[in-house]
C-alpha cells in the first residue's frame, strides 16, 4: 500500500487504518479494490470496466457518478507534458476527482483549507475520491506511467480552476519510498 506523507509535520503514515482515518478527516475517501476475476495483462478498457463493474456501480450510486472510463498514460503519450501541466499546479474542480489505479503510480498533493498539505502516492489497487472544491495537484511518478479508471458526475465539470496560491511550488513532486520524508523546498 502506498503511504501518506505530511511534510510539515515530518510524518509518514503507513498503516491502512491510520491512512484511512487521516484522509477521512480531511474529506478524502480511500479504498483498495481487488478485481473480481483474473485480469489478463493488457486487458482492454472494456474488460477493465467489466472486471470492476460491481465497485463502479456502488460508487455511482453513492456519489452520483454517471460515467466511467479508463485513462492510459505512457511516457510516449503525445502531448504528455502539456497534459501534466494542466494538473500539476494547485487547482480544484466543480466535481469530484475519482481515480482507481490499475497500473503505474501517481502523486496527489491535497491542501486542506485548514491544515497541512499531504502527499499521497497512489498505485495499483488504490481508489481515491477527492471531493469537488478540494484544493489539490497531481504529478506522475518518475516512470510516467498510469492506467486508471475515472468516474464522473459530469465530465464537463472536470475543468481545473487554478488557485494561484503558490503552495504547489513548496513541495517536491517526486515519488519516494515509504520511509522518505519530503523536505519543504526553500523558496527564494
Ligand atoms: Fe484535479
Amino acid at each position: 500500500m502506498a503511504t501518506v506523507r505530511i511534510p510539515d509535520e515530518k510524518r509518514t503514515l503507513r498503516e491502512k487504518e491510520e491512512i484511512c482515518a487521516y484522509l477521512g478527516g480531511i474529506g478524502i475517501a480511500y479504498e483498495q479494490w481487488k478485481p473480481a476475476g483474473q485480469l489478463a495483462e493488457g486487458a482492454s478498457a472494456a474488460e477493465m470496466l467489466a472486471a470492476y463493474g460491481p465497485e463502479i456501480d456502488r460508487l455511482k450510486a453513492e456519489g452520483g457518478y454517471v460515467t466511467a472510463d479508463v485513462i492510459d498514460v505512457m511516457p510516449t503519450t503525445p502531448g504528455l507534458d502539456a497534459m501534466l501541466k494542466r494538473f500539476n499546479s494547485e487547482h480544484w474542480h466543480d466535481e469530484d476527482e475519482v481515480r482507481f489505479i490499475i497500473e503505474g503510480r501517481g502523486l496527489f498533493h491535497i491542501h486542506p483549507r485548514e491544515g497541512n498539505v499531504i502527499s499521497r502516492t497512489v498505485e495499483a489497487g488504490d481508489l481515491l475520491r477527492v471531493p469537488r472544491g478540494t484544493w489539490h495537484w497531481f504529478d506522475l511518478c518518475q516512470e510516467k506511467r498510469i492506467r486508471a479508471i475515472r468516474l464522473f458526475q459530469d465530465p464537463s465539470g472536470w475543468t481545473p480552476h487554478y488557485t494561484e496560491s503558490g503552495a504547489d511550488r513548496g513541495f517536491e513532486p517526486v515519488c519516494f519510498g515509504p520511509s522518505y520524508i519530503a523536505p519543504r523546498r526553500v523558496l527564494s
